[in-house]
């Protein structure tokens, strides 16, 4: 090659789902593959939204770019939908719609630091949102959250990791890879460690319609002046099984929105437009699909929990919820990524390593079950207790 690739993108590891991909085309076994790997919903979006689909598909306003922000009827439903599901009141100008939650994320970062500033960063993290500070060369600073027996980040350990460049706190809840969903308490700590630093707290909540209660997930927007600190990141991708569409969103003060419009209409300009009109008919009438759906979920986080305390299983769970568990593994000295090679080649389990979610993650492995029905579960744990015998 003649030219020079930026090295900021070439010292990123590759995208890890697809590197987990290849290790499964190298399994010899006609049994079939237990899929944990990925976070996507096993069905297809309801058959009401892709008529809807089909009708806004004839619209001729649909082949044309939005406002960079979303539409206005999108950024309404959605904040009544918060609103309702947050106990507050969220104005729709707060409201900015993004093509999917990583690119909330990206837009966000980038409006918040820049080269050598750092983030505080919870690990395990959400793989992306540590690629793209790479990309940056923002610095994370890791914070971890498993200590204790405990797999929650406490605010009393990120005060020490602060300092003048610091810009902003990004916790994920409920979270990926663990499946924690952190009490409302430990967020409120959070925000008062922000506020009191005049750092962002940035949440991606892209699993909150996935929690164990019906409570809200926090009070923050009920707090008087928390768009001066708080930013939610939420996504429609798995709530309306839309992953394909990208939408969106991102929940912050007119000055933040302000600025990331900036960033947005240079990067898509604006959601696919069609994809807006899917997201508004799931706020509008998908309520009962999307209860059943939640209902389905939580039935197979149960399912792999009971699946998962047979004793002599030697894997342990640190956490499980949402779409995801969070396991330790029982080889002490080999690292995640054989172990989980081991489990895709031979056992026809996949699932990602935990080293692919930051520092001293290698004990670990991350089971993404939302793409496995309830009734597969006892099969996952008798495939981890196969993998034991070697
Ligand atoms: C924590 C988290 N944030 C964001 C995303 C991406 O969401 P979207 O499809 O809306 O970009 C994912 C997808 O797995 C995720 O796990």
């Amino acid at each position: 090659m003649s030219f020079k690739i930026n090295p900021l993108i070439q010292q990123v590891e590759p995208p890890p789902i697809s590197e987990a991909m290849t290790w499964v085309s190298q399994s010899p076994s006609n049994r079939a593959l237990i899929n944990l790997c990925q976070a996507v919903p096993s069905y297809p979006p309801a058959d009401e939204l892709a008529d809807e689909v089909a009708r806004l598909a004839h619209e001729p306003a649909t082949g044309l770019y939005t406002d960079i922000l979303g539409t206005s009827e999108l950024r309404s439903a959605l904040a009544s939908d918060m609103g309702q599901d947050y106990g507050a009141m969220i104005a729709p100008e707060k409201v900015g719609i993004t093509a999917g939650c990583n690119q909330a994320f990206v837009a966000v970062m980038m409006v918040l630091a820049g080269a050598a500033d750092n983030v505080i960063l919870p690990v395990p993290y959400y793989f992306n949102h540590h690629m793209w500070l790479e990309m940056l060369k923002i610095e994370p600073r890791y914070l971890p959250a498993i200590k204790n027996g405990s797999v929650y980040p406490r605010a009393g350990d990120a005060e020490r990791l602060i300092d003048a460049r610091t810009r902003a706190i990004v916790l994920c809840s409920p979270n990926n890879p663990t499946g924690a969903i952190y009490p409302p308490a430990i967020i409120d700590e959070f925000f008062a460690l922000a506020r009191q630093h005049n750092l962002a707290l940035v949440i991606d909540e892209t699993y909150k319609d996935f929690r164990d209660s019906p409570g809200p997930p926090h009070d923050l927007f009920s707090h008087p002046e928390w768009d001066g600190t708080f930013m939610q990141l939420y996504s429609f991708s798995k709530v309306f099984a839309l992953t394909g569409y990208r939408v969106g969103s991102i929940i912050a003060s007119g000055k933040v929105l302000a600025e990331l419009e900036k960033v947005l209409d240079c990067i898509a300009i604006c959601a696919p437009h069609i994809s807006q009109g899917a997201a508004l008919f799931g706020l509008k009438a998908l309520a009962e699909w999307k209860a059943e759906k939640l209902q389905m979920m939580a039935a197979r986080a149960q399912a792999l929990k009971t699946a998962l305390a047979r004793a002599d299983l030697r894997y342990e769970l640190m956490s499980v919820g949402a779409y995801f568990a969070y396991l330790r593994h029982p080889f002490p000295g080999t690292s995640a990524k054989a172990v989980a090679q081991r489990l895709a080649r031979h056992h026809d389990l996949l699932c990602l390593p935990g080293s692919m979610f930051g520092p001293d993650q290698d004990g670990y492995l991350r089971l993404a079950f939302a793409n496995v029905e309830a009734e597969l579960m006892p099969e996952v744990a008798a495939r981890l207790i196969e993998s034991q015998e070697e």
